[in-house]
Formats: C-alpha cells, structure tokens, sequence
C-alpha cells in the first residue's frame, strides 16, 4: 500500500484480492475523458485563484491533453497500483510532465468530488443521449398512429373485449406513458446536472475556488448546495434508475400487449423477422424475442433501483465506499436502456399491422354501452338502460344471432321505447366518433393528442 497514491501512513503491502476488490478501475476507466476535463477545469481555476501558476497549469493541461490521447488510442497502459481513474490518469501525468507539477494538480480536490464530477457528467451526457432517442421512438409512434387513424380494434379490460377504439389510439395511449417518461427524464437532468467540484472530501475548499466557473467550462447548469452532500449523495444516480425502471415498465407493457397482438390467436400485428428468432427444434416457430427480452428488462431495472437504494440506506455522511456500488448499475442501466430503446424503435417502425383482422375481432355486443347510451339520449335513467342493454346481450347470446340482426320487434319486446333508428348504434364507426371528448378514441379526439405531442417532439 505504500506504493498507493495514497500510501504515505502505509508500510504494509496490499492484499492482492483486497486489491482487486476494491479497485474499480475496470469499469470506471470508461468514464477518462470526463475525469481529464474535470481535473483540467479544476486545474484552471485553481491556477485563477493563484494556488498553482499560469505555467503549471498549462503544463498540467498539456500533459492531461496527452494522457487523453493514449487513452483513445488505446495505448494507456494500466499499472497494478491503478486504483480507479483518478489516480490512474494522475500517476500517468506525474509521468508525463514530471511528478512535481503533476502533484500540484491535485490541491484542494478529493477523489469524493472528482468520482462526482466524472459521473455527473457521463451520465447527463447519456441523458441527453437517451433523450433524443425517446423523441425519435415516439416519432415513429406518432407518424403511425396518423397514417392509420382509420383502423379499428377491439379495446380491452380485464383483457376481455371492452369497446371498440382505433389502433392509433393504442398507439397514442402508450405514447401517452411514454411522453411522461419523457418530461420526468428531463427533470432528472437538471438534478444531474449540477458540477460538485470544489467541495474537497467534505467539508468544501479553503483556497477561494471559483466553483461557479468550473461549472461553466464543463457544461453544468449550476453547482451543488452543500459539500457533505456533494460527497454523500448518489441520488443522481438512484434518480435515473427509477426513471429507468418506470420507463421500463411502460416498454414492458406495451412489448406485453404487442406479444399478445401478434399470436395467431389474434394476429393483430406481425413482427419483422428482423426483430423475430426461431426454434432449433420446431420449423414452424417464429418467436418476439425482441418484445420478450423488452418486457424482461423491466425486472432488471427494478432490481438496479432498488440495490442501490439498499446500499446507500444507513450510509453515515459522508462518503464511504459503499457508495462504489453505484458505478455498475449506472453503466450498464444506460447501456441496456439505449439498446431497448433503439429495439423498440425499430419493432413499431417494422411491424406489420392487420386491420381486416382487428375488425374480424370485433363483434356486436362491445356496442353493448351504445345501446345503453342511445337509451340514454331517449329519456331512460343510465342504470335502467345498462339493464334493457345487457338483457339485449343475453337475448344475442342464447338465440346467437348477432345483435344487429336482431329484430326492431324483438328488441320493442324487451322495452317499448326502441324505435327504427336504433340500427344507427350497430356501426362500430359511430361508436369510437361518438368519443370525441379530448382524450377520446374519435377520429378528432385522437388527432388532437398527435398533434399535443408532436408540439413537444419538435
Ligand atoms: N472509486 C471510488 C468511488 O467510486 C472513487 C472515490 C474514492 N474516494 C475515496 N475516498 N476512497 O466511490
């Protein structure tokens, strides 16, 4: 341990495993450019505030401009004593413009505030990344649900058939989900993004660092409020894993209803056989793994959310390296989140839809509450007419003629009111116009949410 970085009280050596344990230079090493222009920025204003000189601070930039490039290149070469990224990138620059100025760069900081700067910084990045690519999936979602407004299919509760709606409808109803994730990953962003440097290990600098200057050259909004928290808290992190694990949920749902559309039993839909796999023993399947694997994310994101929040639960303030297990969920949540969301985009962008077989699904008793509400409309009490209606429906059922087809004297029989234009209600076109209230399934009703979201999809 002597040799550490930060060796200096140590005379025993490291325990190897110790070593590997609790080093977390195998992933964080992801994250270099943002730790260079972090210690860069830091470098600038400590120079500003006269703890390093001009002279210093440009050798130290020049030197980190240079570690920078080995790491792209991929000629950095990780030494057994690289704990983590920081002190990587600060052994290497000691090297690279000698250990003296180099050991100037580290004045004032902690690793507490660097390890948050680095990942404030990655993670607002893929924010944004993450983002765009919601807006070009709803996009996708829209530009369908428009071109084919005119679809209709039966809607469903209790997974029973319920009432008829437009396709564009379902459509637009996980749109809906989808649009909230897209606001709340927003607000998720502006907590993300705020710079922490300039709060030392915790209790905050003693050498006049312009803290809000540093946040301006790395790109934050603004900076955190108070330095023990600064190195404390991972909430930025466990925030976007919440964001992910109800955006999930909605993607989950919505590849859960795109299973079930896509059976023979209904064949609604018809996924691409670019986003399909088969069987290796039975020819004749084709299966939605790629709704499938959507679906299982879900449980997976659930699971990142709420490790987190178990490792972080009790932490006494400040910083203490349970925080580090805060590394591996925040990577690889972004990563798979990405990949979901370019699969999603392309299964709807792809997908085949069956109008004539949505049709086929529905059938004259979903016009059952019409029925009621035409009642309604001739003076009978709500209550009264879903009784006439449903003893319609069981008259439908027993003598299986459709209830369309049922005669005007056959329903007077039921309740004298029914006159001849009762046949208007038996058109499933009329039932889903009749919903034009906003956040209907009428034609008009379904248009104005297009056009609300598309207003925010730019
Ligand atoms: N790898 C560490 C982490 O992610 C960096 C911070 C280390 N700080 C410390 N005081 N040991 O938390």
């Amino acid at each position: 341990a002597a040799g550490m970085l930060w060796g200096g009280r140590f005379t025993g050596g490291i325990d190897p495993l110790m070593h590997k344990y609790n080093a977390s230079i195998r992933y964080d090493k992801a994250l270099y450019k943002e730790d260079i222009l972090g210690s860069i920025a830091f470098a600038r204003a400590n120079s500003k505030a006269g703890i390093i000189s001009q002279d210093e601070f440009q050798a130290i930039e020049r030197g980190l401009f240079q570690v920078m490039e080995e790491w792209k290149q991929g000629t950095f070469a990780i030494m057994p004593n690289d704990e983590d990224i920081h002190t990587a990138n600060e052994r290497r620059l000691g090297e690279v413009i000698g250990k003296d100025t180099a050991g100037k760069l580290h004045t004032g900081r902690s690793r507490n505030e660097q390890v948050v700067c680095d990942m404030r910084m990655w993670l607002r990045d893929r924010i944004k990344e993450v983002d765009s690519q919601l807006v070009a999936f709803l996009k996708v979602i829209v530009a369908r649900a428009e071109s084919e407004i005119d679809y209709l299919m039966p809607g469903y509760t209790h997974s029973q058939r319920a009432q008829p709606v437009r396709w564009a409808h379902w459509l637009m109803a996980h749109a809906a989900a989808f649009k909230q994730d897209l606001e709340r990953l927003r607000q998720v962003f502006e907590r993300v993004n705020l710079s922490p440097l300039g709060c030392g290990a915790l209790a905050g600098n003693p050498f006049q660092i312009d803290r809000n200057a540093i946040a301006e050259e790395l790109g934050f909004s603004g900076i955190t409020a108070n330095s023990m928290n600064t190195s404390a808290d991972r909430d930025f992190i466990i925030e976007f894993l919440t964001w992910n694990s109800i955006f999930t949920n909605h993607i989950s749902r919505w590849a859960e209803d795109l299973i079930i559309y896509g059976t023979s039993e209904f064949g609604f839909v018809r996924l691409a056989d670019s986003y399909s796999t088969g069987s290796s023993l039975m020819p004749n399947k084709k299966n939605s793994d790629s709704l499938e694997i959507l679906r299982g994310k879900s449980g997976r994101a659930f699971g990142q959310m709420a490790g987190l929040m178990m490792s972080m639960k009790g932490l006494p303030y400040c910083y203490a390296k349970d925080s580090q297990e805060s590394w591996e969920p925040m990577l690889d949540s972004v990563d798979f989140v990405s990949d979901s969301l370019g699969i999603a985009n392309g299964v709807i962008a792809t997908l085949t839809v069956r109008p004539e077989r949505m049709r086929a699904a529905l059938d004259m008793t979903m016009l059952a509450t019409d029925v009621a509400e035409w009642l309604v409309r001739n003076g009978v009490p709500f209550r009264e007419a879903h009784h006439i209606s449903g003893r319609i429906v069981a008259l439908s059922e027993n003598t299986e003629v459709s209830m369309d087809q049922l005669t005007l004297e056959q329903l007077q029989a039921i309740d004298s009111r029914f006159t001849a234009d009762i046949a208007e209600v038996f058109k499933y076109e009329s039932s889903v116009e009749a919903k034009s209230a906003p956040g209907g399934t009428s034609r008009s009703a379904v248009l104005g949410q297009i056009q609300e979201l598309r207003a925010i999809l730019g």
